[in-house]
């Protein structure tokens, strides 16, 4: 979703701006702009509508700017036009704004009684003129953004110019994070850490209600009361080739081929001989977790089907009871929670905005601790969370989400095995299972060509049909959503038994069905669900390690190495993730930014 980069600098900066909001790109935007400051401070704005490169275009009218806001727009409130595209202006000052401002049409109406002109359609336009009538007032910056602070209902993360403070940067955020990077001669203002690890390592984060001045000597931070408050500077992690292709096509390939050893650097951190090693989740606990008798799940999209699997897993192996919810529904729930019960949320980017505010309930309601899985250091999720567990799997660029679900599924089987300790003896022969996940992996990239083929009978199709069964349920809904997402094909995924209590009836000869059929217990049931839709001449895609006949016309089995029944859905995803990824290629969609998409949902 939206995004912001500032920057004050000594030097020149358009080239650093253009190159920042780039990489903001993978967030999702429809159109973008900057904000400097000219000659003699007054404001020289660019927008542009759609790709970056079309602000590029006008680059030449920022030559020689040293201090300026950007921003990238994903539309929530007016369309995708040039009237709507951040920065907006009002006399003096120049904003740019992530997140929903709830009170804007009354604010609107305010600002319109005190003699405002309204540009656009958007929530954010509040602002900037709010900003103007309080710095009119009293001609202090740092008041009008207390006082406009104190007027805005909503998330926000805002950054701001004023042509009466040349050189210098406002900041403010509640909500919607908003780091700083600090840099030698130059510092900078960022809704994430990735345009900023290509100048610096080093940043502070902002919490809400905190507001920041900056110019390219200092970073100055003042609590609500406009005093000034030191925050710990840390070091990022990561590093900044993880961020550009390495010789892939595109970001989502990039990290469909990193999982392997993302899974492998986690198995080595984790994961002992025998054991899973001591206190993974973090100081004590093991202990803590022994006790817990129920769990909550929260997530979205993807993370909510990890926590899918891990509901699957963990009932299956302890006596503890599991639900999970997705995170939208959660929030406006009555929640009953029972003694002993952990509420655990799962996000990839850890600001999902109702990810987040489902933290936030959990937070009031009688959990006996709140555990966050998540990708994202100092993210607003984990900042809120008591337990938090950082699966390290490096920046997620490509807005399907591939490398972060296993990691995800990886992280709830070593949950799983932890929970499920007091009821038996299996940790040995779990962790044995663990242990065999990566070079498996390898082996499924072996596939790719065969995937390539199949992915040629999907590309003139408008609808197919996903199955599972057991936990293979999860990954049929996982691989129905990477398939909508970027080849923009219409995909359903059911529990295999439910398919005659209705969507048969969708099944002709031109329908394909995708099954996930690993050779358990459950195979013998899934294979009569899936012999209901041959006798329809359905077209059967079946990713299995059973052996099953190849000799009808309409059935294309697609051969799984044989793995342990518990590593399943971890490998299983892997090749439907290279599927979807090969029939958009053949689609020529957009696979790393499809349309519509954000990948980071920071609205509710
Ligand atoms: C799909 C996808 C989304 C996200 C969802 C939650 O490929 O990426 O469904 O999983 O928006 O995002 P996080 O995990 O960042 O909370």
């Amino acid at each position: 979703m939206c995004g912001i980069f500032g920057i004050s600098s000594t030097k020149p900066i358009s080239n650093q701006l253009i190159k920042g909001l780039s990489k903001l790109e993978y967030r999702g935007y429809d159109s973008a702009g900057i904000s400097g400051h000219g000659i003699n401070s007054k404001l020289i704005t660019i927008k542009a509508t759609g790709p970056i490169k079309n602000l590029k275009n006008k680059l030449s009218k920022l030559k020689g700017i040293t201090t300026a806001v950007s921003h990238t727009r994903w539309a929530t409130h007016g369309q995708p036009t040039l009237k709507n595209t951040h920065p907006h202006l009002s006399e003096y000052i120049g904003i740019v704004h992530n997140g929903i401002i709830e009170n804007y049409i009354d604010l609107r109406s305010y600002l319109k009684r005190k003699g405002y002109v309204f540009k656009s359609d958007t929530d954010s336009e509040v602002i900037c003129h709010l900003m103007n009538y309080y710095f009119n007032k009293t001609a202090d910056m740092q008041s009008s953004i207390v006082s406009t602070a104190n007027s805005l209902e909503g998330s926000y993360a805002i950054a701001a110019i004023n042509t009466h403070t040349p050189h210098t940067l406002y900041t403010s955020c509640k909500g919607s994070p908003i780091i700083l990077g600090k840099g030698l001669d130059a510092n900078y203002i960022s809704s994430d850490i990735t345009p900023i690890i290509d100048h610096t390592k080093h940043f502070i984060s902002m919490d809400d209600g905190e507001f920041a001045e900056i110019n390219s000597a200092s970073i100055k931070i003042f609590n609500k009361n406009k005093k000034v408050i030191k925050k710990p500077t840390k070091v990022s992690k990561i590093d900044k080739n993880q961020a550009s292709l390495m010789g892939h096509r595109h970001f989502m390939h990039k990290e469909i081929y990193e999982q392997k050893t993302i899974i492998k650097d986690m198995t080595s951190r984790y994961v002992g001989t025998n054991k899973i090693l001591p206190n993974i989740f973090g100081h004590n606990t093991d202990k803590l977790l022994e006790n817990i008798e129920h769990i909550h799940f929260v997530g979205c999209g993807t993370s909510y089907h990890a926590s899918l699997v891990a509901k699957d897993w963990i009932e299956q192996f302890s006596k503890i009871t599991c639900t999970a919810e997705v995170a939208s529904e959660y929030k406006y729930k009555k929640i009953n929670v029972l003694p002993k019960t952990l509420f655990v949320s799962i996000s990839q980017s850890g600001e999902t905005a109702d990810t987040i505010s489902s933290l936030k309930k959990a937070l009031k309601l009688r959990y006996t601790n709140t555990l966050a899985i998540c990708n994202v250091a100092e993210s607003t999720l984990t900042r809120l969370s008591s337990m938090n567990f950082l699966m390290n799997a490096g920046p997620e660029i490509s807005v399907a989400s591939t490398k972060a679900f296993t990691s995800q599924l990886f992280t709830l089987l070593l949950l799983t095995v932890i929970l499920s300790r007091k009821y038996g003896k299996t940790e040995k022969k779990m962790v044995q299972d663990i242990r065999q996940i990566d070079k498996k992996i390898d082996e499924l990239y072996k596939m790719e060509d065969e995937i390539k083929k199949i992915s040629s009978k999907f590309k003139n199709k408008e609808h197919t049909l996903f199955l599972g069964k057991g936990t293979s349920y999860p990954i049929a809904l996982e691989a129905a959503l990477k398939l909508k997402e970027i080849s923009y094909i219409h995909a359903s995924a059911y529990h295999s038994g439910e398919l005659k209590h209705g969507p048969l009836a969708l099944v002709d000869k031109k329908m394909p069905v995708v099954c996930f059929l690993p050779d358990n217990h459950l195979a013998r049931l899934v294979l009569s669900n899936l012999a209901e839709v041959e006798a329809r001449q359905g077209q059967t895609f079946i990713f299995t390690n059973k052996k099953i006949a190849r000799n009808k016309k309409q059935v294309e089995v697609i051969k799984m190495p044989d793995c342990p029944d518990l590593i399943v859905p971890i490998l299983y995803i892997i090749p439907a993730q290279l599927l979807s990824y090969h029939v958009a290629l053949k689609k020529n969609t957009d696979v790393d930014k499809p349309r519509n998409l954000a990948k980071s949902v920071t609205v509710e």
